[in-house]
């Protein structure tokens, strides 16, 4: 009896000049004292070695005790959130921080998304090649021989340490090392940035962003390039659009077509966006040129292809009537927040 009064006695005093510089130490406290093991649960059940006649008074001292810790215990609480609110120099860590907000999809990121995923479901895999490239995938072996002067329609950067490197000038060169690695069926589009000497302006940029397509098997005609690109137009625009295709020029496809959908603003009865046309050029396109097939030693007597080519910004621009290039390189948030909620 006397010796337990005196351990009491002691935890008591250990109690009284406990510190607790942290939420641990204020943690282990409970646990050394509060817990199912601790030191007030383990003087409780001396109670029963306490002869009957001494059962109430020291009922009454194990109370006190239990009491005592705590309140001792809710006193450590209190001081270390006080101490943790009024951390060094004043700042308050308990605090909840400021909202950064969650950004939003670049718009050319969105309409790249949606034009790859409609590939995809035509069984088209994605393909991607380096921005900086040699003369040969990006000229080439697409038929644009050194002195051909459809060079000049894409003013190209060359790098200044080695000219024979140079910025692509189109995701065309990708078509290439598709071609280079694999061999028929081939059906790939091919994402990415390209690189043109443009002076910038709202209609034109130094950069933008291009998807090529390329299939190339038995017997692709004509009619699969057309079907394919009607998909294609129909599902990024809507049923309701039409199509024409322009007979043109590309080195490497024969016969080339540039393709118009009809005006998405006027629905073709003509306004600016159309310059009063009704019209409205999306892509190149055409049957891939065989001397393009036999740089890859693919045989052009036995395999055809087409292959397309189209600007990321010009569908976006369609698509979001987005009427200055410039806005979506400069990064301003007022611009690119108003492109929330899309893939
Ligand atoms: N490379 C062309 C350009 O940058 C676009 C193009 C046209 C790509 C026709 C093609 C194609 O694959 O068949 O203007």
């Amino acid at each position: 009896m006397e010796q337990l009064l005196q351990q009491i006695k002691n935890y008591k005093q250990e109690v009284a000049e406990y510190t607790a510089a942290n939420a641990d130490a204020v943690e282990e406290f409970r646990i050394k004292y509060l817990g199912t093991k601790g030191i007030v649960k383990s003087v409780m059940g001396e109670m029963k070695s306490v002869p009957n006649e001494s059962k109430k008074e020291f009922g009454l001292i194990l109370n006190e005790f239990k009491q005592f810790v705590e309140t001792k215990f809710e006193e450590l609480k209190n001081n270390n959130s006080l101490h943790i609110a009024q951390h060094s120099d004043g700042i308050d860590w308990s605090l909840p921080g400021d909202d950064f907000g969650v950004g939003t999809r670049h718009p050319l990121i969105i309409v790249r998304n949606q034009i790859v995923s409609i590939f995809k479901r035509l069984g088209f895999a994605v393909a991607e090649g380096p921005e900086i490239e040699d003369d040969w995938h990006n000229f080439g072996s697409m038929n644009l021989p050194e002195d051909h002067p459809a060079r000049d329609m894409q003013d190209t950067f060359y790098i200044s340490q080695n000219p024979s490197w140079l910025l692509r000038t189109h995701t065309s060169s990708v078509q290439a090392r598709v071609m280079e690695k694999q061999k028929p069926p081939i059906r790939v589009i091919c994402p990415g940035r390209v690189y043109r000497n443009e002076t910038i302006s709202a209609r034109a940029h130094c950069f933008f962003h291009q998807v090529e397509g390329l299939s190339v098997d038995e017997h692709v005609s004509f009619a699969d390039l057309k079907q394919t690109l009607y998909f294609f137009v129909q599902e990024m625009f809507g049923k309701d659009i039409k199509v024409r295709f322009r007979p043109s020029y590309f080195p490497f496809t024969e016969p080339s077509a540039e393709m118009d959908i009809s005006c998405l603003i006027c629905g073709g009865s003509g306004c600016n966006v159309c310059k009063h046309t009704g019209w409205v050029e999306i892509l190149g396109s055409g049957m891939v040129h065989p001397k393009v097939l036999e740089n890859f030693n693919i045989d052009s007597n036995k395999y055809t292809g087409f292959a397309f080519g189209m600007g990321i910004e010009r569908v976006c621009q369609l698509k979001y009537r987005v009427n200055d290039l410039r806005l979506y390189s400069q990064n301003d948030v007022r611009f690119l927040r108003q492109f929330t909620g899309a893939v």
